[in-house]
């Protein structure tokens, strides 16, 4: 078929995420490699998003495709009720690279679930009912999860399920405390936190969620002591610390796990993305030895077609194998300092740059009208003006794709990418930000 033909077709039938369906005018992508996608015109991109954050080994990994083949012709599914081995060696590959106890996993078809099935376990752990969540977060597309949303996505979904109360987090270049430091960002929102909760009722609140840094609402990077304090508030009141680790997971910090960066355990993690880099559906609910315990004689409200798939397993097995094989955490918290240096250059180039927030292979320009007073350039939500379908359009047109939203463009490319890639994306965002400098001072 010619790409016209696809293009008919695909606008026939196809519904696409969060948009008016109207306006949709999608590229057809053809075949991908490493970190290039090739539309079907022949057109070659980059992925500077690893899809959607999730493709972290990168594109036709043909170790990762040869495992999943062996296992197709093996097995591809069997019911929930029995074991696999790639089940059970995936389980303990997890547990070993989980910092402490978390070492018992639940499988999900993707985050959002892992999410639903962390809030159904901690209000069965505790005999509680309120669950903590960031405003500026984002847990997934489900009743439960989007509930816990602490962005626009929410709003279709009101008033949502019961029970969930939203707290501030520390947000440096734009502390609702009136902050300028992240240490000082960080002090007053666990201040406001604790003062919340004890408003609120400790003995009400079953679990505090928190993405570690937040992911797609502009890499928003806490103080290591309020991730701390968070942990500390949780001991106190017996409330359990979920990680959403969804994105911020499998390497895309520099570490395994983001939480590592905060020298912080929490009492579970949620996870998906990365867990199989995309080549097939997984996420999981991962628990420590404490709610493991107690779901030891207490039944587990949770069950799903689909979890512990053992196609969707033996792939994560192989995945896991080529972050180790090719050293990908590492080659993402080296070039993360290349790639902050990098970001660093364009702000001094661009008046519209006003924050670079970098960590590992994740990265965030953050616009400003105005760098003097921190003024938004698109505002929250677009609330002055939509600039991201120009951005995209530019680096589409240069050959590159990344995600880009309100005054937020994004970076995360495949973890497998080189300091040469990385110029020559930076290159094309550069042209990208000639756009943005015209509304800014
Ligand atoms: C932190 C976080 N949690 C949960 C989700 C939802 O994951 P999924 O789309 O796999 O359900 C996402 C997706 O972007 C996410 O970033």
């Amino acid at each position: 078929m010619t790409t016209q033909e696809l293009k008919k077709l695909d606008r026939e039938h196809i519904i696409y995420n969060w948009k008016a369906q109207g306006n949709i005018d999608p590229i057809v992508m053809d075949h991908a490699q490493g970190i290039y996608m090739w539309d079907t015109e022949g057109k070659r991109y980059i992925d500077f998003s690893a899809g959607l954050l999730n493709v972290n080994i990168g594109h036709g990994n043909q170790y990762v495709l040869d495992a999943m083949k062996k296992q197709m012709e093996k097995l591809c599914y069997v019911g929930t009720g029995f074991s696999t081995e790639p089940k059970a060696v995936l389980g303990r590959m997890i547990s070993e690279i989980t910092p402490g106890d978390l070492d018992y996993v639940f499988f999900t078809n993707g985050g959002a679930e892992a999410v639903e099935n962390a809030i159904k376990a901690a209000r069965s752990f505790t005999g509680r009912h309120k669950i903590y969540a960031r405003w500026r977060s984002y847990h997934g597309a489900t009743a439960g999860a989007i509930t816990l949303s602490g962005d626009p996505r929410r709003w279709a979904a009101e008033p949502g399920i019961p029970g969930v109360v939203h707290y501030f987090g520390p947000y440096p270049y734009h502390c609702p405390f009136g902050s300028k430091t992240e240490e000082e960002s960080g002090e007053r929102a666990l201040e406001v936190l604790n003062t919340q909760i004890m408003l609120d009722g400790p003995e009400t609140i079953a679990a505090i969620f928190l993405e570690p840094i937040t992911g797609t609402n502009g890499i928003i990077i806490p103080s290591k002591s309020f991730v701390q304090g968070v942990r500390r508030l949780c001991d106190d009141y017996g409330i359990l610390m979920i990680a959403d680790e969804t994105m911020s997971g499998w390497g895309r910090s520099g570490k395994w796990f983001c939480m590592e960066h905060f020298d912080v355990i929490p009492d579970m993690i949620t996870t998906a993305k990365g867990i199989t880099s995309g080549y097939v559906q997984l996420g999981a609910m991962i628990w420590n030895r404490k709610v493991w315990d107690y779901f030891q004689n207490h039944p587990f409200a949770g069950g799903l077609t689909y979890g512990g798939h053992a196609l969707a397993c033996a792939t994560a097995i192989a995945n896991i194998e080529v972050y180790k094989q090719d050293r990908l955490i590492e080659n993402s918290a080296n070039l993360g300092t290349y790639l902050e240096k990098k970001l660093l250059e364009l702000k001094e180039r661009h008046n519209s740059v006003g924050d670079i927030r970098c960590k590992g292979l994740w990265a965030c320009i953050e616009l400003t009208a105005d760098r003097e007073n921190r003024a938004p350039l698109a505002g929250f939500s677009d609330s002055i003006r939509n600039v991201s379908a120009e951005i995209s359009r530019r680096l589409y047109e240069k050959g590159l794709y990344t995600f880009s939203k309100w005054d937020f463009i994004f970076i995360a490319p495949p973890l497998c990418i080189t300091a040469d890639e990385i110029g020559e994306a930076i290159g094309c965002i550069d042209y990208a930000l000639e756009y943005t400098d015209t509304f800014a001072k």
